[in-house]
């Protein structure tokens, strides 16, 4: 085996290494995804979701569509300095800070700082957004 054999050799090993990995990558992100996708269908019950039940009947989208399509984006890891999903204590302060629940609210509406009007979701009511920071704070 020549030595352009050789690199041709690695390169092919280097790629299919690439690829599988890609691959399980993909496969674990569908996997974690499934049981959302299973449980909750914009416009159609949540079941076991008491928090979307709560969110006002009719086509009212659900806490984990809206903060899947819009607040995620940032809350999801922070961005920005956003409070992060499921950090109850960040969440916590800031509901002191604001009045409570109807206070993150009013500011979650106008937006504040780096946080966007609705957070870019403009369609959404006040309950949708309300029942979307309850998830997300744990509130
Ligand atoms: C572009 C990024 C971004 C998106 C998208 C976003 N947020 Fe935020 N959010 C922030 C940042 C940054 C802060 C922190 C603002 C600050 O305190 O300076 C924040 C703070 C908040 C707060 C706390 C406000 C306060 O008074 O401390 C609430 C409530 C909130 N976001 C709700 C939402 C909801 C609900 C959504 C989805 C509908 C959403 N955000 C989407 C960036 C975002």
């Amino acid at each position: 085996m020549n030595i352009t054999n050789k690199i041709l050799a690695v390169v092919a090993l280097l790629s299919f290494w690439a690829f599988a990995v890609q691959a399980a990558t993909r496969d674990d992100l569908a996997k974690r995804l499934e049981p959302v996708g299973q449980v909750c269908v914009q416009g159609k019950e949540c079941p076991g979701m008491d928090v979307a039940a709560t969110a006002g009947g009719g086509g009212a989208k659900s806490p984990d569509d809206v903060i899947g399509k819009h607040c995620n984006a940032c809350h999801g890891t922070g961005l920005l300095g956003s409070p992060k999903i499921g950090d109850n204590a960040d969440w916590g302060k800031r509901a002191k800070e604001q009045g409570g629940l109807d206070g993150l609210l009013a500011k979650a509406i106008t937006g504040i700082n780096a946080m966007p009007p609705k957070g870019t979701c403009a369609d959404c009511s006040d309950d949708e957004l309300k029942g979307a920071i309850k998830k997300m704070s744990g509130l």
